[in-house]
């Protein structure tokens, strides 16, 4: 497995419907392919179906309820109070000490999810970006291990302090304005905390004149690109059926995005 001991925890982010559960899938799987034991973190409130993109009957239990729930999450974090004896409250745990149910596990690709707004009432995120920064913090990695974050659309998470533990950040960015702007964004948010592995991955270039386009305004924008995937009809039928992505008909080759990344 060509891993760079620096690259562990990759966090994918970009505007809303930009493509990041889709990269994340077939990241997540070509590193999987690469001989690494991946475990994807949906750290996303706010989206259902990624466990369905990578191919899972079903989600697992959110992190949420290790802690006694979204309202436990400050008092258990901050200090003193219950839920002390928690799983999560570890300064240090393994994948492999995720409780039964909170992990589902397929082919080499393990999924956690660490918790979902089902109900508007429930409200603000913040907690759980809480949950998803002491998470990520807290989790050790063997060897052979290698997480890929999915993160929420837009850029408050860089706020909450998610990226401080992880080391490569990869922005989906389609041909629109909104999404470039939003890349230069968290380009400069990662840097300012100090994260320097950080690529754009073109996504939803329709033909190569948009992507010549996209590619000289990101670089005029100071962000580099680590490669483009192209509208490909096989992703956008695989999204309105609900599937994983077949590879075999995707000409798109992650494999060497990768190689960049690692
Ligand atoms: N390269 C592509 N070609 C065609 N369709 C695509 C491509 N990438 C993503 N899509 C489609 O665009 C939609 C949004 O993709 P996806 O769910 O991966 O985005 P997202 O950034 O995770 O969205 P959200 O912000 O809602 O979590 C899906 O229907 C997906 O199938
Ligand atoms: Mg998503």
């Amino acid at each position: 497995m060509k891993r760079i001991q620096d690259t562990r925890k990759i966090a994918v982010c970009g505007k809303g419907g930009s493509g990041k559960s889709t990269v994340v899938a077939l990241l997540a799987r070509a590193l999987r392919d690469g001989g690494a034991c991946v475990l994807v973190v949906d750290s996303d409130e706010s989206n259902p179906g990624l466990y369905r993109v990578l191919g899972f009957d079903q989600r697992p239990r959110p992190l949420l309820e290790l802690i006694g729930g979204k309202k436990q999450v400050f008092p258990t974090f901050s200090s003193k109070m219950a839920h002390r004896d928690s799983l999560l409250m570890r300064e240090a745990f393994h994948i492999a000490d995720l409780p039964d149910g909170y992990v589902v596990e397929r082919d080499g690709i393990g999924l956690v999810c660490v918790g979902k707004i089902l109900q508007s009432l429930e409200g603000c995120a913040c907690p759980m970006g809480v949950l998803s920064r002491e998470f990520l913090k807290r989790l050790s990695l063997q060897e052979d291990e290698m997480v890929v974050v999915d993160m929420e659309a837009g850029v408050e998470h860089f706020g909450r302090g998610v990226e401080t533990s992880i080391d490569s950040v990869l922005i989906v960015t389609e041909p629109s304005y909104d999404s470039m702007e939003l890349a230069e964004k968290i380009s400069a948010l990662a840097a300012e905390i100090g994260v320097e592995r950080v690529w754009a991955i073109l996504n939803k270039v329709g033909s190569a004149e948009i992507g010549a386009r996209l590619r000289e305004e990101l670089l005029g924008r100071g962000i580099s690109i680590i490669g483009a995937i192209g509208y490909e009809p096989e992703i956008f039928e695989a999204g309105l059926e609900g599937r994983p992505v077949r590879r075999d008909k995707l000409e798109t080759d992650i494999g060497s995005m990768l190689d960049r990344v690692l």
